[in-house]
This record gives structure tokens, C-alpha cells and sequence, in this order.
């Protein structure tokens, strides 16, 4: 029996919300502690979601590439994830239009509201659904439902023809012409913030510039006006967080709380773009709302997700650029030529990039190699393993700016859902290293390296520096 056919006098009346979040919580913690004793067992899958081996999770991924290589391309874990860990396998299983971010019916991979119906665990991961029971729909008038409710990931949660109409919508906002203007908002803000760091203390490089320049030029970009910095930051940390699934009922709540919030500012300025367009990617967009090629909640949450994939990962990618810099003794050889900014922005995207992996869902029976990806099974792509395979990648573990890659990293993915935002994360990260170098050359760690609680996102939550 569907949803829709549950007999209301017997159908279960919504939880009051203490016990919601009572059993909420209870379900986070048991499938925290499962995957933590499998992580304990020596299970790789399970180490990438947990501390201390999430810390530096590239021993692991050189486990699981040899895992894969005995086993066929696959490497296959006790929490009934399979991963793909090689160069070659990663671009194989992005580049093949079998492989989809959805189920093969369209249904979306996480939804909790199906879990629920099935009586499985929130988090089945990306491999737990061969046996998945097919019933969707779920009760939105249920406290824990509603908290469980997956974030509209616009592009990144759809598969063609949806996905194909949506990117080219959104496709003209990140034209090479229209660089050259974020370029010039990209200086002038990490100037000001240059100008504003101390030179006789330490401080917080995250703080100072690896957040406020990214969400300055997206910003720019969505022409948000008076953008409140700290806000968006914490919006940003807490959406972002969420790409590994729930962690708390305090995260929950915070993280529906962030999507409420995101969702009336967009479509406030959706309102106001109708009124009173510009020449902003908004307002480009509410015309093709006008014309019925859009609807208002795809607009939506194409804007959200421009401003979270817009800042989150690019603040990732200078804290991890500036650290490896050091950390490899070349942070000189940057401050003697500011133009190697490129190269080492583009060998930190492929020696420790800010998204590490993605999901894919077969959509038919595929073989990988020996073994067979059973239609509506996931797999993670692990990109950040990718990017240390030793087969593309000479001596893959050692940071080295002047690097020529002569086979592409996987940090922005490959195939359908490519970074639409690529050019534009390399541009504010070679001017953040460029300025960085030429204005505080003595820059060096002075302090904590805090890492974000995360898996799919990897970078300092806060990052001590001093530069006198
Ligand atoms: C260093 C910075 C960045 C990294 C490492 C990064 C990485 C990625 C990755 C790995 C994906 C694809 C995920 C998948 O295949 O499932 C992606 C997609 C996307 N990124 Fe980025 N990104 C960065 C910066 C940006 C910026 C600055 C923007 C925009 C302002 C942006 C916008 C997007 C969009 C819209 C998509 C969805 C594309 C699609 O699904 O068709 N990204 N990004």
C-alpha cells in the first residue's frame, strides 16, 4: 500500500517533536556507532566518515585503490558501499551516462521519508540499495520527517532531461567575459581585507579571507545586496555539513532552519529582480520563469546552490593551497615568483581538493571491471584518490607547484555535472595566492589548524596565521 492509500482512521498521527528529535537523535547515534566499530574493524569505507582517519584520509584511499585493483576496479566495504578509487575508474563511472545522481525511476537516492516506509536506516549510504523497497511520499506534517527532508540540490540532485534544461539556463552566468568582471571584484576585495589583516599578530586566515572573498564575488555574481558575511558563512557551514548526511538533532534543526532562511531570501529577490531587472544571473533567470522554462522552486534552489558551491569549496581550496604551500617548503619559491600561483592552485585541486568524493547510482546493471554495480546501487567517486593515483600521477604525494599534469585531476568531477563554477574557483584562488605572496610574504601557520567535521568537504575551519 502506497502513501496515498493509507487509511486515515488507522495511519499513525504525527509524532509530538520531542520525540521526533528523541528518536532522531536515537537513529544518528546507532548508525554513527556502526559505522564507528566497522572503522575500529579496519573497514576503509567506514574510516573515510571518521575520526582520527578522516583526518588525513589519503593512506586510506591508497588502501582502497589497492582494494579495487584485486578487486576488479570495485572495492567493495562491510557497509555495503562500493567506491571507486583509480583514475581510470573514477572517469569511467562519471563519463557513463548508465550512472546517474538519481534512482533509475527518478526517485531521489536519500530520501528518509522512503526509509522510514522500508523500515531501514537513515544513512544506507551509497551502496545499501539493492534491496531497497521502492515506496516513496512520506508525511509532511511529522516533526522528524520534516527535519529528515533532503536538500534541494538543484543540479547536483537531477538527472538529464532536467538537468540538461537547467544547466543551460544557468551556463551563460559563468561566460569567460563575465570573469574578467569577477576578477576585478576578486582584487579589489582581497585588497581591502589585506589592507584590514594585523602585521604584528596572528589571526585566522579562514576569517580574514579564504571565506569573505568567495562570498564577496558570488554575491557580486547573484547580486545579493548588503551581503551579511557571517551570516552566509554560517548558512554555508551548516548546508555544507550537511552533503554527509545529518549529524546531530541539532544540526537538523539548524540545517532546516538555514534552508528556510536561504529560501526567503531568494525568492525575495526574486520578487525584487521581477520589478526591477538587472543584468545579474537572477534576473536572467526570472526570464526564463516569465517564459515557463523554469519554475519559481527550481530557481530557487538553483540560486542556493550557486552560493553554496560558490564559496564553501573555493574557501576550502585557499586554506588548502596556503597550508600545502608550507607545508611543502614552497611557499618561498611562491613569494619569489607570485606566478606560480596557477600551478599551485591547480596541485592542490589534485593533491588535496576541497570536494573528496561524489555519488553515482547505476541505472542499469553495469559491470565495473570484474564485479557488476546491480541497477540502483551507488558508488562513491573518491576524486581525492584519483588525484593520488600513482598511475597518472608520478610520485603522487609530493605537493609540487611546478608540476605538469599531463592527465587532468578530477577535483571539479567530470562528465554531465562538471563545476559549472571551475574558472571562476581557479581565477579567486590564483589572485588569493598572488596578493597573499606579493602583500604578506612573511605569511606562515601560527596557531590551529582546525579542520571542518566533514568528509565530502575537506579545509580548515579556522586556520592560525601570522604574516609580521
Ligand atoms: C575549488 C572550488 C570548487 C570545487 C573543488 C568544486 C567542485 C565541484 C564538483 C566536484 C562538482 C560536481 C559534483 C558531482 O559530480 O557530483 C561541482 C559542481 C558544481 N559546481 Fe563546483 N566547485 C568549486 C567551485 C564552484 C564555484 C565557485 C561555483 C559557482 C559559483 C560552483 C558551482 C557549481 C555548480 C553549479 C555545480 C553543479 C553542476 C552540475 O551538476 O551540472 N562551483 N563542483
Amino acid at each position: 500500500m502506497t502513501t496515498d492509500q493509507a487509511d486515515p482512521r488507522t495511519a499513525p498521527s504525527p509524532l509530538p517533536r520531542w520525540r521526533a528529535d528523541l528518536r532522531l537523535g536515537t537513529r544518528i547515534v546507532a548508525m554513527r556507532a556502526g559505522g564507528l566499530a566497522l572503522a575500529l574493524r579496519g573497514d576503509p569505507v567506514a574510516r573515510l566518515m571518521h575520526r582520527p582517519w578522516r583526518l588525513d584520509p589519503y593512506p586510506t584511499y591508497a588502501r582502497l585503490r589497492a582494494d579495487a585493483a584485486a578487486g576488479g576496479g570495485l572495492a567493495r566495504s562491510r557497509t555495503g558501499i562500493r567506491a571507486v578509487a583509480t583514475h581510470e575508474a573514477c572517469t569511467a563511472v562519471l563519463r557513463d551516462r548508465r550512472f546517474g545522481v538519481r534512482l533509475a525511476d527518478g526517485r531521489m537516492p536519500f530520501d528518509p521519508r522512503d526509509t522510514e516506509r522500508s523500515g531501514e536506516h537513515a544513512d544506507r549510504g551509497a551502496g545499501a540499495s539493492e534491496t531497497d523497497d521502492a515506496s516513496t511520499g512520506g508525511d509532511p506534517t511529522d516533526p522528524e520527517a520534516a527535519l529528515l527532508e533532503p536538500i534541494d540540490l538543484s543540479l547536483l540532485g537531477l538527472d538529464a532531461p532536467d538537468h540538461t534544461r537547467l544547466r543551460r539556463l544557468a551556463q551563460p552566468t559563468f561566460a569567460p567575459r563575465r570573469l574578467e568582471q569577477y576578477r576585478e571584484t576578486a582584487r579589489a576585495v582581497t585588497g581591502r581585507l589585506l589592507d584590514a589583516a594585523p602585521t604584528d599578530a596572528p589571526f585566522d586566515l579562514v576569517a580574514a579571507l579564504a571565506a569573505p572573498l568567495p562570498i564577496s564575488v558570488i554575491s557580486e555574481l547573484l547580486a545579493i545586496p548588503d551581503v551579511d558575511t557571517p551570516r552566509f558563512a554560517a548558512w554555508g557551514r551548516v548546508v555544507g555539513a550537511a552533503l554527509d548526511g545529518v549529524r546531530s538533532v541539532r544540526h537538523a534543526h539548524a540545517l532546516s532552519r538555514a534552508t528556510a532562511d536561504l529560501r526567503a531570501l531568494f525568492a525575495d529577490l526574486v520578487e525584487r529582480r521581477r520589478a526591477d531587472p538587472g543584468e545579474d544571473v537572477i534576473s536572467q533567470l526570472v526570464h526564463a520563469l516569465d517564459e515557463e522554462t523554469l519554475t519559481l522552486d527550481e530557481l530557487v534552489s538553483l540560486a542556493q546552490l550557486l552560493l553554496i558551491a560558490g564559496f564553501e569549496t573555493t574557501t576550502n581550496l585557499v586554506g588548502n593551497a596556503v597550508r600545502a604551500l608550507h607545508a611543502s617548503g614552497t611557499w618561498d619559491d611562491l613569494v619569489a615568483d607570485a606566478g606560480l600561483a596557477a600551478g599551485a592552485i591547480e596541485e592542490t585541486l589534485r593533491f588535496d581538493p576541497p570536494v573528496q568524493l561524489t555519488a553515482r547510482f547505476a541505472h542499469e546493471d553495469v559491470a565495473l571491471g570484474e564485479r557488476t554495480v546491480r541497477r540502483d546501487t551507488g558508488v562513491l567517486v573518491l576524486l581525492a584518490s584519483a588525484g593520488r593515483d600513482p598511475a597518472v600521477h608520478p610520485d603522487p604525494d609530493r605537493f609540487d607547484p611546478r608540476r605538469e599534469q599531463t592527465v587532468a585531476h578530477l577535483a571539479f568531477s567530470g562528465g554531465a555535472h562538471y563545476c559549472l563554477g571551475a574558472a571562476l574557483a581557479r581565477m579567486e584562488g590564483e589572485v588569493a595566492l598572488e596578493m597573499l605572496a606579493q602583500r604578506l610574504p612573511r605569511l606562515r601557520p601560527a596557531g590551529r589548524f582546525v579542520p571542518r567535521v566533514a568528509t565530502v568537504l575537506r579545509g580548515p575551519r579556522r586556520f592560525g596565521v601570522r604574516a609580521d
